[in-house]
């Protein structure tokens, strides 16, 4: 008997092995593509690391934001749809909705019926769940 649960047991560790190893991966691809996003639309203010040190930060009036202490700046919660609302700019922030923080929204969905770019909301939510992952342990 104690062989038989051995064996069970090791079978359960295989099964958790590999059911947890293709959520990683789609982990990986959605803060990968958001990486991408960022890059691409965001670095240039935010920096590198997100810290708010990019190449325009020096001649903005208001400096961009540190986006890697959002979380602490909420209690140690990342706030999640906040986020998103502030990149989409559905939600006024400080600094947004001028030209100190492009409307991204509006050009993602201007894009979307373009060939090559997806659904403006799947690259809102990319983006947000790549920020969530820069927050400072
Ligand atoms: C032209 C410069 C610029 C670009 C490009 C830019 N931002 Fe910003 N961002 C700012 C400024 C300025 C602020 C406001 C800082 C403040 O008021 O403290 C800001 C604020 C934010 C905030 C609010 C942070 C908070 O603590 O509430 C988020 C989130 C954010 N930006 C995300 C992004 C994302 C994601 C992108 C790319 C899609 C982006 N920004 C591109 C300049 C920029």
């Amino acid at each position: 008997m104690p062989r038989l649960l051995g064996t069970c047991g090791a079978l359960l560790a295989i099964c958790c092995a590999a059911a947890a190893a293709p959520a990683a991966a789609q982990q990986d691809r959605v803060i990968g593509d958001g990486r991408a996003e960022y890059e691409r639309h965001c670095q240039a203010c935010h920096g590198d690391s997100g810290r708010g040190d990019g190449q325009m930060a020096k001649i903005l009036v208001i400096p961009p934001a540190d986006l890697t202490v959002i979380a602490e700046a909420n209690e140690g919660s990342f706030p999640f749809w906040q986020i998103y609302a502030a990149i989409d700019g559905s939600q006024e922030v400080s600094g947004h909705e001028t030209f100190q923080m492009p409307e991204y929204w509006a050009r993602f969905r201007e894009e979307e019926t373009k060939p090559g770019y997806a659904a403006a909301h799947l690259r809102v939510l990319v983006l947000t769940h790549y920020l969530e992952s820069l927050q400072a342990q």
